[in-house]
């Protein structure tokens, strides 16, 4: 199978079998057939550019940030490297509106062409450049349906009084709202220079400013290189509190008092992280809290993690999200997976890092609950996705295929735990050791699962046989399912929580339940226990006793939903509606619909808040919902 599509590619013709772009792929790979372009060809199925031959170095993108049309427009100007002298440049875009093109200095514009648009991909766009172009100019604007972007308005905000707007670029969006070589194996340094409203602030994943300007223009610089996916903007009503000297957190004026509460521990993490696996290689690092139709627990982007308000739990018992966007600073942003089917690269490094940190700060006990959670996910993915599916190995194939559809908690918990295993096999000190090479080995570059194993295979495994079958990266990297030698976690607190979850579902009344001192885990590990099937008065009396609909604590509100939608417990119906009609966060959202769907009376319920609902989410959320309930 495999050698077949690379020979496709060879040839110019794979393009066509899924994507619309057939003919003008076609001219671009029979015109060179290079050693080169076939090695490449293969490298990033959802990237039309060709890095091997002509590719961006630096961007300096001016722009200009406009609210009542909802769009962006602007130059991106690009410093390139021409490695085979050709004339052509290929940018991905999607849904871009290009006016010009300009080649160093020249005043007169040079030719471009858009290829076929693929409703993923989007269109190449080729631009035509001569053997020594410099530097290539891209006049642009975007449109008010570009994805990675979501426009909120005053009401969608925390403050209410201004709008907002963030990106999401990860995993292909970045093309939505930059022209851009948009493959996590290209790597690019920025500047820019936004155009904002003169009340707002824009930050971006760079050096950001502190406060508001009188001009509302802000200027950032991104010295090191990082992939497309990481370019990031936010535009709003935004001020700043830092926490610890390197480390702070945006937010708007009505959230950041709760948030540098939530978040004091945000230093520590990084202590914590830099103790492990080595020196921060960002500067600063900082968080942006973002209104709560954000698609995402959080979003790695260097030197600024984007992050959910739902997080904000007022005890701080949700922020090992924190310290997995941090670990990325590591595992992804530092090593970063050359193509979207090596995610779990990515993902289930940082969830293993993530855990760490969390172990380092607050003690077994608590990163063993994380680890519980994570299993018990896992177990859920595996029966969601059938034990024999394809997408249930870390190594992934998405050719044809939108790269969000494989991007499942196969990555995060099986590859975390293929890490446990292996760091199980060799003793924690070595494995720690081994990664921390790993991170300087490939520091600012990529990996592949290729590059992982030969590097496991010379720092690790150095010929030991049975070391090497023990580890056995064949059926855990390239097979479906869990490989039965894999370490089932534990967890003693949870042990407590199961003794009382019997205890109440012999009888015991739920307000005489000890459920003192239970941190969110034990409270979501209690709920997910719960049984399918309750009757009303069970279901009311755990309400009651422990105000499960009202809850502050959005892990413990959507977990509570699933029961209350099985059991048709009417109580929960309003909580529920102003649960979805202002959270946008897929991971609650999903799960919600998707109970409420398996009934007709659910379905109708859901279809009229899904109609109320759905302008407050962002586009990636949509295009998964609307597939959904269809
Ligand atoms: N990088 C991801 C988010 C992502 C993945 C965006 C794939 C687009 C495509 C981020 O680091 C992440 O994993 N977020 C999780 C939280 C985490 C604690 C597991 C999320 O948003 O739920
Ligand atoms: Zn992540």
């Amino acid at each position: 199978m495999k050698i077949y599509k690379t020979y496709l590619l060879s040839l110019g013709i794979a393009g066509c079998l899924h994507l619309a772009s057939c003919s003008t792929q076609n001219n671009q790979n029979t015109e060179t057939m290079t050693v080169n372009n076939l090695a490449q060809a293969s490298q990033d199925v959802h990237s039309y550019s060709k890095p091997k031959e002509a590719v961006a170095k630096h961007l300096d993108l001016d722009i200009t940030v406009d609210f009542e049309k909802k769009i962006l427009s602007g130059t991106a100007t690009y410093q390139i490297k021409n490695l085979t002298k050709t004339n052509q440049i290929i940018f991905d875009t999607r849904g871009l509106k290009i006016e010009k093109v300009l080649l160093d200095e020249d005043t007169k514009e040079t030719t471009f062409k858009l290829g076929n648009d693929d409703k993923v991909l989007g269109q190449p766009m080729f631009v035509d450049i001569k053997p020594e172009t410099k530097t290539v100019t891209i006049h642009y604007s975007t449109t008010p349906e570009a994805a990675a972007l979501q426009w909120l308005s005053p009401q969608q905000t925390a403050g209410k009084k201004h709008p907002f707007l963030f990106t999401q670029s990860q995993a292909i969006l970045a093309r939505t709202w930059i022209p851009i070589q948009d493959s996590p194996g290209i790597r690019i340094t920025y500047s820019a220079s936004v155009k904002v409203p003169k009340e707002l602030m824009a930050v971006m994943s760079a050096e950001n400013p502190k406060e508001k300007n009188e001009t509302g223009e802000y200027k950032f610089l991104m010295q090191k290189a990082i992939p497309s996916y990481l370019m990031a903007l936010s535009v709003g009503d935004l001020v700043f509190r830092p926490i610890g000297e390197q480390t702070g957190i945006y937010a708007e004026p009505a959230t950041i008092e709760a948030a540098a509460y939530e978040f004091a521990e945000m230093d520590k993490m990084l202590v914590a992280a830099e103790k492990l696996y080595g020196k921060y290689r960002w500067n600063r690092y900082d968080l942006l809290v973002l209104p709560p139709s954000f698609p995402f627990g959080g979003m790695e982007n260097p030197r600024l993690t984007f992050v959910t308000p739902t997080v904000l739990a007022k005890d701080r018992s949700l922020t090992s999200l924190i310290a997995h966007e941090l670990a990325h600073s590591w595992s992804g942003n530092l090593v970063t997976n050359a193509t979207w089917e090596d995610f779990w690269l990515n993902e289930g490094f940082t969830v293993y890092f993530e855990r760490r940190i969390m172990e380092e700060l607050y003690g077994k006990d608590y990163a063993d609950m994380l680890e519980v959670l994570g299993y018990q996910d896992l177990q859920h993915t595996l029966d969601d996705l059938g034990r024999n599916s394809e997408d249930t190995r870390l190594k992934l194939e998405l050719d044809g295929r939108d790269p969000d559809e494989g991007l499942t908690d196969i990555a995060y918990e099986k590859g975390n735990a293929y890490l446990v295993h292996i760091e199980r096999a060799v003793g924690r000190d070595k494995f720690d050791a081994f990664l921390n090479k790993y991170f300087q080995t490939f520091a600012f570059g990529t990996t592949t699962t290729d590059r992982f194993l030969d590097f496991l295979n010379s720092e690790l495994i150095k010929g030991d046989e049975k070391l090497a079958e023990q580890i056995n990266a064949d059926a855990w990297i390239y097979s479906a399912g869990l490989p039965e030698e894999h370490y089932t976690p534990a967890s003693s607190l949870f042990a407590k929580v199961e003794e009382t979850s019997q205890a109440w579902q012999q009888g015991t009344p739920a307000a005489q339940l000890n459920t003192k001192d239970w941190s969110s885990h034990e409270w979501l590990h209690f709920i997910r226990l719960l049984p399918e099937q309750m009757s009303q008065q069970k279901m009311a009396d755990l309400d009651k006793a422990f105000n499960f609909t009202n809850s502050g604590n959005s892990e413990i509100l959507a977990a509570w939903f699933l029961h209350a939608i099985r059991n048709n417990y009417i109580t929960a119906d309003q909580a529920m509606e102003i649960f979805l009609t202002s959270v946008g966060r897929r991971k609650f959202l999903v799960p919600i619909y998707k109970a409420l769907i398996a009934t007709p009376e659910g379905k109708k319920k859901a279809l009229a808040i899904y109609a109320k609902a759905r302008p407050n989410y962002h586009a990636v959320s949509t295009v998964t919902l609307d597939e959904m309930l269809k």
